[in-house]
């Protein structure tokens, strides 16, 4: 375990294992009890354009970034054999780079779109508010990572894959984490810590992928939130009505 102290074992060797057994088993818990919440929440038909432009960026740009890491997980040699020249690592850096722009672009907007718009702070709940702090902080870290502690794919395969691993075979090994700048730690405690959250948020909508939007008909969506919610989403709809 090399330096680690009690400390860094309890957040990157026993909270990664906190977290995804939260997940296991309030995701288990929750399709069982209320499997009708797996849903995103969608409030694109309060607002459409303004969506358009967050959420597109933001999905590409989050997938893209996430199935690098991915790749970099499951196949570290091969991410290693393509950067082993330059101009092939300038291209994965780069793209990725534009990746994780894209995703905090689009994930901004669609943060200010709900904080500017009255109808959509009324269904917006806090945990809502809490995922996207929590999402904002994730990008902005990543993309601190990959800015200042250059060419991060090469050294998440040699270094980060290996600890990833450690934890897959429940032999945790924190060395490697331990000597890592703060950003570089702030940025995993951040994913475990999401992943933790995952199950009490709208993102189990992912689980439900794929799913049946693409090609049901549309449907109306209710939010049961507090009473406060309710009169204001009414009040705002009997204005709108008026004004049309
Ligand atoms: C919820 C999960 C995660 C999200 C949403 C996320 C998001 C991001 C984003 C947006 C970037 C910037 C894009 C780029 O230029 O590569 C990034 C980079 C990075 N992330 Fe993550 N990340 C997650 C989990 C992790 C984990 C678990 C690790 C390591 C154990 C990690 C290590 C890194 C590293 C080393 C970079 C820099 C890559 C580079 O310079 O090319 N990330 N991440």
């Amino acid at each position: 375990m090399g330096s680690a102290n009690h400390l860094d074992f309890l957040l990157y060797g026993a909270f990664p294992y906190i977290a995804m057994v939260l997940l296991l088993v309030v995701t288990i818990q929750r399709y069982r009890q209320r499997a009708y919440t797996y849903s995103t929440l969608s409030s694109q038909f309060l607002e459409n354009r303004q969506h358009f432009w967050g959420s597109v960026p933001f999905h590409y740009g989050i997938l893209f970034v996430l199935l690098g890491h991915f790749v970099a997980f499951l196949v570290p040699r091969s991410i290693l054999w393509w950067n082993s020249h330059p101009a092939r690592l300038y291209i994965l850096e780069i793209t990725a780079l534009i990746g994780g722009l894209l995703s905090l672009i689009g994930f901004v907007s669609l943060v200010l779109r709900r904080g500017s718009n009255n109808r959509l702070r009324a269904v917006t709940t806090p945990s809502d508010w809490i995922l996207s702090v929590m999402l904002l902080v994730q990008i902005a870290t990543g993309l601190g990572v990959a800015v200042f502690y250059g060419w991060g794919s090469s050294w998440f395969a040699s270094t980060l894959a290996p600890y990833l691993w450690s934890l897959v075979k429940l032999n945790p090994d924190v060395a490697a984490v331990v000597p890592m700048p703060w950003l570089v730690k702030a940025h995993i405690l951040g994913a475990f810590a999401l992943v933790a959250f995952f199950p009490f948020t709208r993102l189990v909508h992912i689980l439900v992928i794929p799913n049946m939007y693409l090609w049901r008909r549309t449907q109306v969506v209710r939010w049961y939130g507090t009473n406060q919610g309710r009169v204001e989403h009414r009040k705002r709809s009997a204005q709108d009505q008026q004004q049309r």
